[in-house]
């Protein structure tokens, strides 16, 4: 806990606002990784990239930097567990046991049945204190099932309510 104002104050902003939920994927020799990360977001669209800022401390961080490859998984709002699974410090084998997975280039795991994947390659890591961003060009694009997103917004998992107008086209509807 902080005693800095500042920093508290941070932390009670950004607690209103909602992000998607992913979990960041990748491989290096013979070992997976995976980490649940709501730090992500589109770049550019022409070429596609996208940042995503990892924890130095996270196991999945020197895999992203020893293969230069990654990928971005979006959570279905049916998903919570798995988000529950990949931000768990536990050792990265345990992390995918009973899953049945995809692989995308350079062996990365993809999640099944989530909103879709984006394969990512680094073009460029960016220091942060006790995180890292990287830049990822989206080499590969993999729809998956339609349907609603995983939220967090104020320290905890929330679903879109039906009001909010989702396109029939997510929820997999005409
Ligand atoms: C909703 C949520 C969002 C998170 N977002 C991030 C993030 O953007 N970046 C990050 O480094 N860690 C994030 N974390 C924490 C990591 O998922 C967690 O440290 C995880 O244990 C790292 O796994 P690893 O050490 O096996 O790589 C988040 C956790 C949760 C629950």
């Amino acid at each position: 806990m902080t005693s800095d104002p500042t920093e508290e104050a941070f932390r009670d902003l950004m607690a209103t606002f909602a992000s998607g939920v992913t979990v960041v994927t990748s491989r290096a020799g013979e070992q997976d990784g995976g980490m649940t990360v709501s730090a992500f977001f589109s770049v550019t669209l022409d070429p596609p990239r996208v940042v995503v800022s990892l924890a130095l401390a996270a196991d999945t961080t020197p895999l992203v930097e020893r293969s230069g490859l990654f990928a971005v998984n979006l959570l279905r709002e049916e998903q919570r567990d798995l988000s529950a699974r990949f931000a768990d410090r536990v050792p990265p084998p345990q992390k995918f046991e009973g899953l049945t997975l995809d692989r995308g280039v350079g062996g990365v795991p993809l999640l099944k049945d989530t909103l879709g994947a984006l394969e990512c390659r680094t073009e460029a890591r960016i220091p942060a204190g006790d995180h890292a961003l990287f830049l990822g060009r989206v080499i590969g694009v993999r729809p998956g099932r339609p349907g609603r997103p995983l939220v967090y917004w104020d320290r905890d998992y929330r679903e879109l309510k039906a009001t909010v107008g989702v396109s029939p086209r997510r929820e997999g509807g005409p």
